[in-house]
């Protein structure tokens, strides 16, 4: 019998056991990384990534970890290969997991990575969808534990969109036990069943931004229009004019508490300049940690545990 191929499509793929194994191998793969000590246990092995929609942190990120870990990197867009010509997405799945190890896809709907994956015979990877984002929830939740420990039992706070970022932050809650005090505007709300948890408990919704900010450990928002809704910017700009974190947010959360954004950021709509390029502000780690994070990740399923 065959072990079924893992596929990281969803945070809530992983238990909080693998993710415990995760963080503790980013943070090895990190030293290493910074004392430039070369690990390459990925040589012959090649990464597909699949871009939909436009990206630098994530492109970066998956190719400069792929080959610090001796593999090599292909890069497609819908522009230049058949995607955009309408080949059936389960026929590129085929076709491209006959000849890589291991794929990364950043497209629209949740249910066209989810076919791509059905159809593929090696690992594949979400990148973002309209629905999630798991591997930035990875890369911030391993940047909370690096400056302030483990995140379990704290209150993060969500201010704004009730998008792809907001429902992995409620995947990672129910897993990990911490709280998400969510604020979105009217009409912008997220629920349990779109964020596909059981747990409505792990998250308290808040009509007012700054009550949301009460207490919390964590201050997280990100763009108020995300890649594929940009038809909405200007009704959006109108609806999301008080979901901007500020001082008086930051002020209300706990004393030493962090603020993170997953970028690109728009100062002065989601976010002030103030509060990003402020003494709590972490973005700059955040973006980094994406490379660590993921190369543990890939790592974990081309060759599972290590030690
Ligand atoms: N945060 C993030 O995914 O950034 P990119 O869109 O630049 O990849
Ligand atoms: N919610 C944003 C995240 C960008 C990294 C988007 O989907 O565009």
């Amino acid at each position: 019998m065959t072990t079924p191929i893992r596929h990281y499509l969803q945070f809530k793929d992983f238990t909080e056991q693998e993710y415990a194994y995760l963080f503790a191998r980013a943070a090895n793969i990190k030293a290493m990384f910074k004392q430039y000590v070369k690990y390459q246990p990925l040589v012959d092995r090649t990464l597909a990534m699949i871009f939909e929609k436009a990206s630098t942190r994530t492109r970066v990120s998956f190719e400069a970890g792929m080959y610090q870990m001796g593999g090599s990197v292909l890069n497609i867009t819908t522009g230049d290969s058949q995607l955009g010509r309408a080949e059936p997405i389960e026929d590129s799945a085929r076709v491209i997991s006959r000849m890589v190890d291991l794929v990364m896809i950043r497209t629209f709907e949740q249910a066209k990575l989810e076919r791509f994956a059905q159809h593929s015979r090696v690992p594949v990877i979400n990148g973002l969808t309209n629905e999630f984002h798991p591997c930035q929830i990875l890369a911030d939740i391993f940047t909370y534990i690096e400056h302030r420990g483990s995140i379990a039992g704290k209150v993060v706070a969500w201010v704004g969109d009730g998008n792809n970022m907001a429902a992995s932050w409620l995947q990672a809650a129910e897993i990990l036990g911490f709280t998400v005090h969510i604020s979105t505007p009217s009409g912008y709300e997220i629920s349990a069943a779109t964020a596909g948890i059981t747990n409505t408990g792990c998250y308290k919704v808040f009509r007012n931004p700054l009550d949301a900010c009460r207490g919390a450990h964590l201050v997280t928002t990100d763009v108020w229009t995300s890649m594929g809704f940009e038809s909405e910017n200007e009704t959006r700009r109108l609806a999301f004019a008080d979901w901007c974190v500020d001082s008086e947010m930051m002020a209300a959360a706990q004393p030493d508490a962090l603020f993170m954004h997953c970028l690109p950021a728009h100062r002065g709509e989601e976010v002030t300049a103030e509060v990003i390029d402020g003494p709590q502000s972490v973005v700059w780690d955040e973006a980094e940690n994406r490379m660590h994070v993921q190369k543990a990740l890939m790592e974990y399923l081309l060759l599972g545990r290590i030690g």
